[in-house]
């Protein structure tokens, strides 16, 4: 049987079963949690246990603008190299700070990870990412390595052996991804140089936090069964988005995030990642398995989804639509961007073929059944 977009749209018998369940989904934007999860994820470490020091801002981006202007006003930054894989968002942030961009070869297929070829000078900054969790502490390299001073962005895993024993300039990470919480993202710097102060939380960021908070609440109502269109929290949810940060991209967190990350543990967090990744694996047949495009997780590292490379991209983008027909919700990231003449054919590769798919503490067994079930009729499209 061969999937095509005309066998996506009418055969369907699991959505059946599934509409018949309440609002079950999967993925997309966290909701907001019940106060027993609240509970059940509290009571082990904190990100302030693990980065006691660390600077509290509302986003990954205001985080990138404050230890920017800091590198280019005390530590003589005029060039930053980014990795050839990378969020363009964030590239256009950098575009608009007075730095230099040049990209070097990175992407999430190489296990040595890339750097800059040419001979590095105090002038220069390094800006490096731990791809989805893959990259444990054999990735780890200090200024003195390299010749210039180090960002690493720890966004797909901040408490792993990598980001806990790094020995870079800087480190910073989003933490709204991986948490239940409308903003939140630290910098840290694990050689003790300084560290810009954290910012004063604007009027801005807060009325986008509201917009944000609104709609995960709402989704909490609507995946408990209650009268609530998805129009409703997808709006809130994208109308924050949009303006968070504020207006003028750098602000603090709101009062419940500041509060809730000294309440809710980030082990028991990542580690749920870890156990529904392998609960996957354990469930998973080999037509699925085989799609996987990383299985192995590095010593005292938390992976930050299920990665699946398919054989095409055609092929990627008809799994995803059955997916999302059945309320699984998955990601593709990131858009590989044409206008930076980037040489790294595999990395494009990569962005095309790829899908993520979220394992987070959002989700038990039965969900992983569950969403394991569609992907395989999806994948069985193939046979
Ligand atoms: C790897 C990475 N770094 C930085 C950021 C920026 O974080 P934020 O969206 O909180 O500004 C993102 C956002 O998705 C990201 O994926």
């Amino acid at each position: 049987m061969m999937l095509d977009q005309q066998s996506v749209k009418i055969k369907d018998p699991i959505r059946t079963v599934e509409n018949n369940e309440s609002n079950w989904e999967y993925g997309s934007e966290n909701h907001w949690l019940s106060e027993k999860q609240l509970k059940e994820f509290s009571g082990d470490k904190t990100i302030y246990d693990l980065y006691p020091d660390a600077a509290l801002h509302s986003t990954g981006c205001s985080v990138i603008r404050s230890v920017l202007w800091h590198g280019i006003a005390n530590r003589g930054w005029k060039t930053i190299w980014m990795p050839s894989y990378f969020i363009k968002e964030v590239i256009v942030v950098i575009q608009g700070i007075d730095i230099e961009i040049k990209f070097y070869h990175d992407n999430p297929l190489m296990t040595t990870p890339g750097l800059p070829t040419e001979k590095l000078t105090s002038e220069d900054v390094v800006f490096r990412m731990n791809y989805f969790g893959w990259r444990g502490a054999e990735a780890i390299l200090s200024s003195q390595d390299i010749g210039c001073d180090i960002i690493e962005d720890h966004c797909h895993d901040f408490i792993g052996a990598w980001a806990t024993q790094s020995q870079a300039t800087y480190c910073l990470t989003t933490l709204r991804k991986l948490y239940p919480l409308p903003d939140g993202a630290i910098l840290w710097s694990p050689q003790g140089e300084e560290v810009p102060e954290a910012p004063a939380t604007t009027d801005s960021h807060l009325a986008a936090v509201q917009k944000k908070l609104s709609g995960m609440l709402l989704k909490q109502f609507y995946l408990n069964g209650c009268d609530v269109a998805k129009e409703e929290f997808r709006k809130g949810s994208l109308d924050g988005e949009d303006e968070i940060g504020g207006t003028n991209g750098v602000s603090g967190a709101c009062e419940l995030s500041k509060h809730l990350f000294s309440v809710l543990s980030i082990t028991k967090l990542s580690k749920l990642r870890n156990e529904n990744f392998e609960t996957f694996k354990k469930l998973a047949s080999p037509s699925v398995k085989k799609y996987l495009a990383w299985d192995t997780i590095p010593a005292d590292s938390y992976i930050f989804s299920i990665v699946f490379l398919f054989d095409s991209e055609s092929q990627r983008d008809l799994v995803k639509a059955y997916l999302i027909q059945n309320k699984v919700y998955p990601a593709t990231f990131w858009d590989w961007p044409t206008e930076y003449a980037l040489d790294d054919p595999e990395g494009k590769d990569f962005s095309d073929r790829m899908l993520s798919i979220h394992c987070d503490f959002r989700y038990n067994a039965d969900d992983i059944q569950k969403m394991l079930s569609i992907l395989e009729r999806a994948i069985e499209g193939f046979k």
